[in-house]
């Protein structure tokens, strides 16, 4: 049975039966090609290819598999990079087949994928996310315990996935500290610190259906364009996302507030 996005209602297959690892022969990285192609439904010229997976494999990146038997049902994929003289990764994609999404597999991969990044000596790993992905959003603060507080206006230009509703592709940049007290409690208790907001950004439930429509995906642009101002003045002033929250009738809302670890790369 298919999974709604919209929802997240439905019968979704367990993830426990599930074996995650990482990648290393080509039939594996094919596989996490053709599983992106069925995931985003890019046309071809925007297709990551199979040459970026094999780099990202030798280079020092991430290459990581979930195997349902022999079947591959989930991928993630980071490439190194470099920020003021520190070495990080950048996690470029993270993919499930609709049939596995939620059942905790997207979580499992990110937790192999801090284990193996603590195991290679990185102590941050970033990506972009849609701020309109409510689900996106909760999964990566709340369960996750990233934080962000840069904002990247129309990142890739506008692309050919249906998944992006041929919106500008505003992101967010999660900062994934591995290591930080935030990560480790989370770890420990399964959620972030009770925190009173300074500020919060909402995003409405309907958002996928305007995403998804012609007729209404000028209201998602207007959302978009919305939040885009609320989000550069807030981190402009300081704040940084910390939390989020969903309500019953599933709007997603951002709480912002001071971070107060140390954890950064901007700093000279
Ligand atoms: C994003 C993605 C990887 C998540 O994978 P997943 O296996 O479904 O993730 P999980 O099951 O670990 O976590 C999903 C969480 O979102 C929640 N959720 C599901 N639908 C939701 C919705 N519409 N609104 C809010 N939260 C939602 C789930 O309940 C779960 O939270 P919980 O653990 O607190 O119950 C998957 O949806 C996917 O492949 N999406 C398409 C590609 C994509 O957007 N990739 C990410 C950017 S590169």
């Amino acid at each position: 049975m298919a999974t709604s996005e919209a929802t997240g209602k439905s019968q979704p297959v367990a993830s426990d039966s599930v074996v995650i690892r990482k990648c290393h022969d080509l039939d594996e990285l094919r596989a996490c090609v053709d599983l992106q192609k069925e995931v985003w439904d890019f046309t071809d010229a925007e297709l990551v290819p199979l040459r970026l997976f094999v780099v990202a494999e030798k280079v020092g990146g991430q290459v990581i598999g979930a195997f349902d038997r022999d079947t591959m049902v989930a991928f993630a994929l980071s490439v190194p990079g470099a920020r003021n003289g520190h070495c990080y990764l950048h996690s470029n994609m993270l993919a499930v087949r609709v049939q596995y999404r939620n059942a905790g597999l997207g979580r499992r991969i990110k937790f192999f994928q801090r284990e193996d990044a603590l195991a290679q000596g990185f102590d941050l790993i970033e990506w972009t996310f849609d701020p309109l992905e409510i689900k996106n959003s909760h999964l990566n603060i709340e369960r996750l315990g990233a934080i962000a507080r840069r904002y990247s206006i129309n990142q890739y230009g506008i692309t050919s996935s249906p998944l992006q509703g041929g919106l500008p592709t505003d992101r967010l940049i999660a900062e994934w500290w591995v290591k930080s007290k935030r990560v480790n409690a989370l770890l420990q208790t399964g959620s972030n610190p009770a925190m009173k907001a300074e500020h919060t950004i909402s995003v409405p439930a309907q958002i996928y259906e305007w995403k998804a429509s012609p007729e209404l995906r000028s209201k998602a642009r207007d959302v978009q364009a919305c939040i885009q101002g609320e989000f550069l003045k807030a981190f402009a002033g300081g704040l940084a996302v910390l939390g989020y929250r969903r309500d019953a009738q599933g709007n997603g809302t951002f709480l912002l507030g001071h971070w107060d670890e140390p954890w950064s790369y901007d700093a000279a």
